[in-house]
């Protein structure tokens, strides 16, 4: 079986299949759309497992003549209130301010070859290597004159499918759209856990996960940024194994106010959603008038989260990462910014670029501190200009000569931010988020920039274009350092003020989509304070996002393991940084840091204009074997062995695609007087296969490796890790 969408008249099915897994809806009494399944690929279906109908007291029908016949019982695909199911709704509008009822009709439907496009989000791409086809519901309710639109694209070779939802106003009353989930899951309750991601600054991408209680369970923000309190994920997983069960899990398409929920209800049906935050969230429609939601990525693994996160890993790489950074590599980058922090002057910066060339480095990045009187994060935001005091000769003699030694040349930028103490915001006090009637409030010291006002997106793109052209910058570091705690503009906007934050991210997207698209082959990393704003979104723009502030040899190992349920570790930047660490004070030998970064997409932001001569020999090696390891960490498969959260051992294995080269990184974190032997057993090997391993040429079979295991020795101490190179014989 290949890919395929069919409906038939008979059954009323629609099923969505490419062999691999199959999502089936059933249109009900030519009105309903029910949900019935989303699991493993199934040959046929014969509805056998839809839920039986019995009249109950407290349900209520729309039928005089069949009382059993509730939407209590009826899984949905995308319901609405005030019809007998009193669960959560996917979707909410007001007409004239009064009326929020609304009843969808079964109308039409359409099944076309390829994605559909949706204005101005950032969405999944076509790729040639994996064809797609989409189904596009029409739900029509005549009373309310409003039409929504369902998208499912499924695809050839990804067990991901793409929801998404538009909604049109028909009539000539004013809609409120109050809500407009990306997709909507009703299934069956067989006792799964709920897994979402929690965190905060230097601590982003925690693992939670519990039993699905009766009510409501909802995470999501609503800070302007995606995370990294809440990321946008949610899973419904049979067990918390990384190597078995089935998995359901939900990402979103983009960076703002996102809401992610499960409910379990009285019978222990449950609803799964995700998308806008609907409580910050409200869109006026006129007549003809559309909105489109965001789109949801819907994964299914039935061999538990590793599994899962295979499949987020290889649709992003093929469908949200920009395609000519699809295959390539990074530059090894060396970052001022835990060496100098604001401290950055002309002669540091042309040692750096002589000292990087001589250890091998590919690229060095200039971090904050270089504009116009930036010594501390209170002032120059805005003022993007080069601060003559520290640099007397402007920044052009110090790129050209990193390009001449063969260097990219980088540097940092906060476009979305302005400080109180700038020339911008004397010149524009109309420019940053506030409202009318209150002070706005400070956040790292600094003001969030209305980026829905067309002059201050021509502003950014403007600036921006010509720094980059004139000084010819090869990277950006995109930083945003606060959250949005009034998302209001003080222009007038036709809309409504609570369409504010979304209107914010599409002012965002509009300005990293120009600049991108200028720019093409400028390298862009996106940062958050770290991965504050680590979502599907920001990763359609930018292919690389700087996974955490906290750089420590063992805190690093939760967030990057956290980090990889959604995203390919390449898809991270990982730094080696100085010892004791600055976050935690923890001290790591440089190898562990070393080992941990190279589990990236590797940098360095220790001061290496003060290295001792032997970690000058271990930098230089470490360069070296990343040069030669990066081809396959980049484009591999990755798998977690051993998880941070709860036990002592860290372990994970990059896999070449074909299935021939293999990199295992173990970290063992407390040194235990009691703990001697440490056992690491790989189940995603070939059984049939034999293995070498580089260190000793020992020969290990696939299936020792698999149920018996190695033994690794690691040094008396602390921290300790260890790095193995194998290949199938
Ligand atoms: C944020 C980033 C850091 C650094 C500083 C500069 O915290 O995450 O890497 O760029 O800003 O102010």
């Amino acid at each position: 079986m290949t890919l395929n969408i069919s409906f038939s008249e008979e059954t009323q099915l629609f099923h969505l299949t490419n062999g691999d897994i199959s999502y089936i809806i059933e249109i009900v009494h030519n009105t309903y759309l029910a949900h019935r399944y989303w699991g493993k690929a199934l040959r046929d279906y014969g509805k056998h497992n839809q839920v039986p109908m019995y009249k109950k007291t407290f349900a209520a029908s729309p039928y005089a003549n069949r009382p059993e016949f509730s939407l209590e019982f009826l899984p949905m695909e995308f319901p609405q209130s005030y019809q007998g199911d009193f669960k959560n709704p996917a979707i909410r509008v007001t007409r004239n301010m009064t009326i929020d009822q609304i009843r969808l009709k079964y109308h039409s439907h359409k099944i076309i070859n390829g994605l559909p496009r949706i204005p101005e989000l950032p969405q999944a791409r076509e790729s040639s290597e994996d064809l797609a086809r989409t189904l596009i519901i029409s739900m029509i309710d005549d009373i309310a004159k409003v039409k929504v639109d369902l998208y499912y694209s499924i695809f050839e070779n990804s067990n991901a499918i793409i929801r998404s939802s538009k909604i049109t106003n028909h009539g000539s009353a004013i809609l409120s759209v109050e809500q407009l989930a990306s997709a909507s899951i009703d299934c069956y309750y067989q006792g799964q856990n709920v897994t979402t991601m929690h965190g905060s600054h230097q601590k982003e991408f925690q693992l939670d996960s519990h039993k699905i209680h009766h009510g409501q369970f909802k995470t999501g923000t609503s800070r302007g940024a995606s995370g990294p309190q809440h990321v946008p994920f949610i899973a419904l997983s049979e067990n918390n194994s990384e190597t078995s069960g089935e998995v359901h899990a939900l990402t979103l398409i983009y960076s703002g106010n996102h809401t992610e929920l499960v409910e379990r209800d009285q019978y222990n049906q449950i609803r799964l959603q995700i998308g806008l935050n609907s409580d910050h969230f409200s869109w006026t429609l006129e007549k003809n008038q559309s909105f489109y939601s965001p789109q949801a990525v819907l994964v299914y693994s039935s061999i538990g989260f590793n599994g899962m996160s295979q499949i987020f890993h290889d649709f992003a790489t093929n469908h949200i990462v920009p395609p000519h950074f699809r295959n390539g590599t990074a530059p090894i980058l060396i970052n001022s910014w835990e060496m100098s922090y604001f401290d950055v002057n002309e002669q540091k910066m042309d040692s750096l670029v002589n000292k990087a060339c001589e250890l091998g480095f590919e690229a060095v990045i200039l971090d904050d501190g270089w504009f116009l009187g930036r010594n501390n994060s209170k002032t120059s935001l805005g003022d993007w200009l080069i601060d003559k005091r520290k640099f007397p000769n402007d920044l052009h003699h110090i790129i050209n000569k990193a390009h001449l030694l063969g260097l990219k040349f980088g540097i940092w930028f906060e476009p979305e931010m302005v400080s109180p103490d700038s020339q911008l915001l004397n010149k524009h006090p109309d420019w940053i988020m506030k409202s009318k009637w209150y002070e706005p409030l400070l956040g790292r010291n600094q003001y969030v920039l209305d980026l829905a006002q067309i002059e201050v997106q021509d502003f950014l793109i403007s600036t921006l274009s010509n720094f980059i052209h004139n000084y010819k910058i090869d990277y950006i570091k995109w930083d945003m350092n606060r959250h949005i705690t009034e998302p209001f503009s003080q222009i007038n906007t036709l809309q409504h003020p609570k369409a504010y934050s979304h209107q914010y991210m599409l002012g965002l997207y509009k300005v990293i989509n120009q600049l991108t698209s200028k720019f093409p082959n400028v390298l862009f990393e996106n940062c958050s304070s770290g991965g504050g704003r680590f979502d599907f979104g920001m990763l359609y723009y930018f292919p690389q996002t700087w996974a955490s502030d906290n750089t420590d040899g063992l805190d690093r190992q939760e967030i990057q393991y956290g980090a990889s349920y959604l995203f390919h570790p390449y898809q991270m930047t990982g730094h080696v940084s100085v010892t004791p660490n600055h976050q935690t004070q923890r001290q790591t030998p440089l190898t562990t840091r070393q080992n941990l970064a190279s589990s990236t997409n590797m940098g360095y932001e220790l001061d290496i204009l003060d290295l001792e001569t032997c970690d000058t020999i271990l930098v230089k090696e470490h360069i070296d074997q990343y040069k030669h390891d990066r081809k396959l960490i980049s484009s591999s498969n990755f798998y977690r062995l051993s998880s941070p959260f709860n036990s002592n051992l860290t372990a994970w294995l990059f896999e070449s695609k074909n299935k021939s080269e293999y990199i295992l990184t173990v970290f063992r974190n407390r040194f235990h007087v009691n703990e001697h032997h440490h056992i690491i057993k790989i189940p995603y090997l070939n059984p049939d296969a034999d293995y070498i391993f580089e260190k000793n040429s020992a020969v290990i079979s696939g299936t020792e490796l698999i149920y018996s295991g190695i033994h690794l020795q690691f040094e008396k101490k602390d921290w300790d890790s260890i790095i193995l190179h194998f290949s199938k014989t």
